[in-house]
């Protein structure tokens, strides 16, 4: 049952960017989200509403949405709390992902709440959002291992999502936070996540820190699965989370899965080109095998 098309959740603007020590200047963040929008994204993390203190390279978040959002692309900014939230009403965005962790001592060193009480928060935050016409996605960390408390079970994390679901959240977005997942495992849980949720929209986020994320994702397609978080580049990594390396490239995603005859609608020459332009105001190189192959990085 693998599907012949497949959606890309370009999270490279936030999730690739808000790991990286020397600060990205606003313009090349902004020239880079047009750039993957040209090559064919339609939904993408465009930054976060944290605290600065927390997270610096993502304190221009008021500008890049200023710049960036439009009626083609289903465009997100990241939330954990009230404050946020408030920030995002300022703004014409309409998409809004909130996050949590399985665990919560990953919870607690990401937003200083355990799970139960960032629950505690979102939920009227979520009936809220919901009133007023957003798209919500909640980003569920630590599903497979957290990096403090290990091994977290499958029947916890469809517990998290089912509370979610009855919360009104459009969309689950179910996170290998620091890539320890392997494809049984991956299998495992979006099969029991696609029984116990058949009608969510229910996407896959993989860090590819063993390199096992190709592997996890072609599992997930087994699964049913059919969108899956990417980060152009390969960038990515949460600053709390030990251990955290990149997201999954886009350019390899897409290209395993156009091989296989799943569309995608995206352009790698494209986004390849978006990488080009960014790379010098990088303090990395992309972790892409695609990349490697046909830029000039
Ligand atoms: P706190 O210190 O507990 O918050 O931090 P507080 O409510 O006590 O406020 C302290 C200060 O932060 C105050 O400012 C607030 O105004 C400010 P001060 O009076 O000291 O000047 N503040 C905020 N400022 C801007 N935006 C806000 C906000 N909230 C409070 N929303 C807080 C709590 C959540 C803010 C903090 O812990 C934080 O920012 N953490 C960052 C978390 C983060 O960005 N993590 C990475 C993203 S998650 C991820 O990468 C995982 C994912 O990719 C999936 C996966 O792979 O697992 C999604
Ligand atoms: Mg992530």
């Amino acid at each position: 049952n693998i599907p012949n098309k497949a959606t890309i959740i370009e999270v490279g603007p936030r999730d690739g960017l808000q790991n990286l020590k020397t600060f990205v200047p606003t313009n090349a963040k902004i020239d880079f989200i047009q750039q993957l929008k040209k090559a064919g994204i339609k939904e993408m993390e465009l930054t976060s509403f944290v605290s600065p203190k927390w997270v610096p390279q993502m304190a221009d978040a008021p500008s890049v949405i200023e710049e960036c959002l439009d009626e083609e692309t289903r465009n997100f900014v990241l939330v954990p709390n009230q404050k946020g939230i408030d920030r995002l009403l300022g703004t014409s965005c309409k998409n809004a992902a909130v996050f949590v962790g399985v665990s919560d001592t990953f919870n607690k060193k990401n937003i200083n709440k355990t799970t139960e009480e960032s629950l505690l928060e979102l939920h009227p935050i979520i009936g809220d959002l919901k009133e007023r016409g957003f798209f919500v996605r909640a980003c569920i960390s630590t599903s497979f291992y957290c990096p403090y408390e290990g091994k977290v079970e499958v029947s916890d994390v469809v517990a998290l999502c089912k509370r979610f679901e009855s919360f009104g959240v459009d969309e689950l977005s179910v996170a290998d936070t620091i890539g320890m997942a392997n494809p049984k495992e991956s299998y495992e849980l979006f099969s029991a996540l696609k029984k116990a949720l058949p009608s969510i929209m229910l996407t896959a986020h993989f860090h590819n820190t063993r390199g096992m994320a190709l592997a996890n994702i072609f599992a997930a397609l087994q699964a049913g699965v059919d969108r899956f978080d990417t980060s152009a580049g390969g960038l990515g990594g949460c600053p709390f989370a030990p251990g955290a390396s990149g997201n999954v490239a886009t350019e390899d995603v897409v290209y395993m899965l156009e091989q296989m005859g799943i569309q995608t609608g995206i352009n790698l020459k494209r986004v390849v080109k978006a990488l080009e332009n960014l790379l010098p105001h990088l303090d990395k190189q992309y972790e892409s095998q695609y990349f490697k192959l046909q830029g000039t990085g």
